[in-house]
């Protein structure tokens, strides 16, 4: 099979990297990819952004490409799998409807609500009077969203009301968001522990990915502004078994059930974001697609082909599809340009990657980079994500740290933390 990866985060290198080891596959075009890609196993990167939907349609059509996997949201937003379905052409993910659930947040809350689905109060607003009278009846802590995708920039948690009506004023006076912001979703502040729960799914059939555990904060002890996510692990101790099964039959089923019943099938990935809290678990967003950087541990964890269950996926007979995972966990450590998330300098040379990738389970994929002139240079803000496989969490994290001081470019940073919640949850 010809296989077609559309985005070029390292989440497109993990998911080339996997479905490179597939028998079925001779050949992978990442497109724009980056430097890693670039070198894996049967890949190769194809020059056309994730978000042209016309050239990466045109391409697979010559290519004669057999499935196409999207990683990012704003392709699938923008209906690139109905494009592809209406060619006759197979791809993973959902189409534009079902890719509503992230791309609008007041959606996702509507369809939490039919569900049933526990989720933080909230209130929805279009213009600024009553947003600002609501947030000043509800007091602070609150939570301010965009209702548009705003590449993970559209959340404020405002600590005084004060800050809740500056963001609103961002978004209404300033149009910072543009579109995205033309409504807003005003939700009560949950208080609690993180959790990402993915899973594959058809429309009918849910299948559970392993749990996992993203760090958005840029600095240790999450202090400092939300990024992409500055490392993830896979499992989460703070998702028990019950909460595992509770996700599954009390969010993920009544979700594409709900969705359903709307006429709109979801095909591809839920990711719902978790919040533990005291009174029980609660879905702060659904994602439509692979969470960066969770698909860098949960991935490295999938002992099984991956391919079958993205044919599963589109064809819709995941109810025949079994998976195995490692039992061992894994850790990403994401390493970002010095600044990040706010600006920073690229086209450093990255020194140390190929010893990194050297030690035994671990494996360095990239993000914001790019080969020039043969060598790997930083070329985005979140630039490798250095993923270690090992026996227990504390060696892992050691491990991967390991990998870490063997990588060096100017003024990079990472956390030094990854992991280190889980290790005290299990001690
Ligand atoms: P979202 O894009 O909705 O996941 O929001 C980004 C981040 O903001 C989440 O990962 C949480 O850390 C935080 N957040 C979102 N909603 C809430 C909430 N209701 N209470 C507390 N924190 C939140
Ligand atoms: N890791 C968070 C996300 O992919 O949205």
């Amino acid at each position: 099979m010809k296989i077609l990866v559309v985005g070029g985060g390292g989440r497109e290198h993990a998911l080339c990297w996997k479905i490179a080891q597939s028998p079925l596959v001779a050949k992978i075009y990442a497109a724009p990819g980056n430097g890693g890609t670039d070198l894996e196993d049967k890949t190769v990167n194809v020059d056309i952004s994730a978000t042209d939907i016309d050239k990466l349609l045109a391409f697979a059509k010559t290519e004669k490409i057999d499935l196409t996997v999207v990683g990012p949201e704003d392709p699938l937003s923008m209906g690139i799998v109905d494009a592809f379905e209406a060619e006759g052409l197979k791809a993973f993910g959902p189409n534009g409807d079902a890719a509503q659930l992230e791309a609008s947040k007041a959606f996702a809350k509507e369809i939490m609500i039919s569900a049933g689905i526990p989720t933080a109060a909230y209130g929805e607003f279009t213009e600024l009077a009553p947003a600002k009278a609501y947030v000043m009846k509800q007091g602070a802590p609150i939570v301010v969203k965009a209702d548009g995708l705003a590449a993970g920039k559209g959340v404020t948690v405002a600590k005084t009301v004060d800050e809740a009506m500056s963001a609103l004023d961002e978004i209404f006076l300033d149009n910072a968001f543009g579109e995205a912001g033309s409504k807003v979703v005003i939700e009560e502040f949950l208080d609690g522990e993180e959790a990402s729960y993915l899973a594959f799914t058809d429309g009918v059939t849910v299948l559970p990915m392993v749990s996992s555990q993203d760090h958005k904060p840029a600095y240790n002890n999450d202090e400092g502004p939300n990024t992409g996510g500055m490392g993830a692990y896979s499992p989460a101790p703070v998702v028990t078994d019950e909460l595992f099964q509770y996700a599954t039959e009390k969010i993920a089923y009544p979700l594409i059930q709900t969705m359903a019943a709307q006429g709109i099938t979801f095909k591809g990935i839920i990711y719902a974001g978790l919040m533990v809290t005291k009174n029980g678990t609660k879905v702060l967003e659904f994602n439509a697609r692979f969470g960066d950087p969770e698909t860098q541990p949960v991935l490295s964890r999938l002992k099984s082909d991956i391919v079958p269950v993205f044919l599963a996926c589109t064809d819709q007979t995941l109810d025949k599809v079994e998976i195995e995972w490692d039992e061992n966990p894994t850790v990403c450590v994401v390493m970002a340009s010095g600044g990040y998330p706010k600006s920073y300098e690229k086209g450093y040379a990255i020194e140390g990657i190929a010893e990194a990738d050297k030690l035994e389970g671990v494996k360095v994929f990239h993000a914001g980079t790019a080969t020039v002139d043969g060598k790997t240079v930083n070329t985005g803000g979140r630039v490798l994500g250095v993923t270690a496989c090992g026996e227990g969490l504390e060696e892992t994290i050691k491990l991967a740290y390991e990998a870490v001081e063997k990588i060096s470019w100017k003024d990079l940073h990472f956390r030094t933390d990854i992991g280190a919640k889980a290790l005290k949850r299990l001690s």
